[in-house]
């Protein structure tokens, strides 16, 4: 089975970040060893973790005893194509069926897997498809329809998956974007955006 990704350097790029603007709901895509839900918690009125590894899913829901998160299982956004987040009053009151009233995410969080796909040693967090950047594509078609109007995308992906194709793909998806950060890392620069709509 597919191991939880430990905060490696680019974990940490991104959570100076997350500091700076978690507010409101947040999602935290990808959550893996938990480290940017709990950085959101500390300045959100709550936090939906989610992952595809059941294994980062059963060490969240063992780490995070902060009562505003909240960890699901989804493949990207498939869990909230049924489901709204339903917060009042600051509080999480659990989800409603999308037809119903319910909140979309002032801050979307994502630290993508972004290796272009390597079959002799499959990893969920690390392959990010053909060329490394399929899954932020996937990601950024589908996340307009569940970002608040004045909501933020926290991007952070590698030179590895191209930077230009991700741009094109952020304006394409009729996103635009501000570069907070970028660091060198051995082989390759840690790119970290404020994307919205
Ligand atoms: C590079 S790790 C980042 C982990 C953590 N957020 C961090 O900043 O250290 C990527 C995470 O995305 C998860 N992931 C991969 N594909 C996914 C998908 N389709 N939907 C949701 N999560 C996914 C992986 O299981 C992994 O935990």
């Amino acid at each position: 089975m597919d191991e939880v990704y430990e905060a490696r350097e680019d974990s940490h790029l991104l959570e100076k970040y997350v500091m700076e603007f978690a507010h409101g709901i947040c999602l935290d895509m990808g959550t893996g060893s938990g480290i940017q839900a709990m950085a959101a918690s500390k300045k959100a009125d709550f936090v939906i973790a989610t992952d595809v590894n059941q294994k980062a899913l059963e060490h969240c829901n063992s780490v995070m005893t902060s009562n505003k998160i909240f960890c699901l299982k989804s493949d990207l956004f498939s869990f909230f194509e049924k489901k709204f987040v339903v917060i009042r009053d600051k509080k999480f009151k659990g989800f409603a069926d999308r037809k119903d009233e319910g909140n979309k995410f002032d801050v979307i969080i994502f630290n993508p897997p972004y290796l272009p796909t390597d079959e002799r040693d499959p990893d969920v967090a690390l392959d990010g498809g053909k060329h490394g950047y399929e899954i932020i594509e996937r990601f950024l078609r589908q996340a307009g329809e569940y970002l608040a109007d004045k909501g933020v995308i926290l991007l952070i992906f590698s030179s590895i998956a191209g930077k230009e194709k991700i741009d094109s793909i952020i304006v394409e998806n009729g996103f635009r974007f501000e570069a907070l950060g970028k660091r060198h890392i051995s082989f390759e620069d840690m790119h970290c955006y404020k994307i919205s709509k």
